[in-house]
């Protein structure tokens, strides 16, 4: 009877502990891509708009079929993260109320930065699939078809959301590893929390210049 009850409760705890690993693992794994990507991107400032650099990238990662494989590749990462965060997220209108309650009474910024990322998760599964979809089903990538979709103008307005949202969401959830993990201590917390947001604010401020350039810059 014992060794029952030691099994139910055991069971069910270990099993949040896998799947908190499966989260952080697929969150990790995401938050170097975004990056990474936003690095490349940014490759079109090089040459201040020529495209070459750019060209010569995607070239490289189309040719090698690293996009065609590691673009799906990414798209269900991003979809297991998200199936294993979703088991605490607030989906119903019930518990959103009940969350946005116990924040207002906490006072406490680390409970608002779990609103701010549960928030901007359902945006960028939205967002980020529909910008995979549009870029994976127009290859080739090429800097004139880029500035085309961004000096249409839609696009723009899309990316001045979705590069926010997904800069706080990576920015965030890099300081919850760091602070669920044990990585980040009482101690050293209020310095890592400072540099998160300086990362934030410098790849926000590397997505706008690439956007500015794709914008005014790079022939369509
Ligand atoms: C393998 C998958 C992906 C590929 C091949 C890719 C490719 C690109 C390309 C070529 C651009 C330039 C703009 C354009 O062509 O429209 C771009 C921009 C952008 N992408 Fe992606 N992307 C991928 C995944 C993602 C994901 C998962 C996110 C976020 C959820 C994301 C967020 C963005 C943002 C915010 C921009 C604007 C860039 C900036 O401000 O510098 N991308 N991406």
């Amino acid at each position: 009877m014992i060794a029952d009850e030691t099994i139910t409760r055991v069971g069910p705890v270990r099993s949040e502990a896998y799947l908190d690993l499966v989260q952080m693992l697929t969150g990790v794994g995401l938050v170097a891509f975004m990056w990474v990507h936003m690095i490349l991107v940014a490759s079109i400032n090089l040459d201040l708009g020529g495209g070459r650099v750019m060209n010569a990238i995607a070239h490289f990662f189309e040719a090698t079929y690293m996009a065609q494989i590691g673009g799906p590749m990414i798209a269900a990462t991003m979809l297991v993260h998200f199936v294993v965060a979703a088991r605490k997220l607030p989906f119903r209108l019930r518990e959103q109320k009940a969350i946005w309650n116990h924040s207002v009474s906490f006072h406490h910024q680390d409970t608002w930065l779990w609103v701010v990322q549960a928030s901007t998760a359902f945006i960028i599964l939205i967002m980020g699939s529909i910008h995979m979809w549009t870029v994976l089903t127009s290859l080739p990538i090429t800097a004139a078809k880029s500035a085309g979709r961004i000096q249409g103008g839609w696009w723009l307005a899309f990316y001045l959301v979705l590069l926010p949202m997904i800069e706080l969401h990576v920015g965030i959830g890099i300081y919850r590893i760091g602070v669920k993990w044990g990585f980040i201590k009482r101690a050293n917390r209020t310095a890592l929390h400072g540099f998160e947001n300086k990362l934030t604010l410098i790849m926000i401020g590397i997505g706008l210049v690439s956007l500015l350039t794709f914008l005014v810059l790079t022939k369509a």
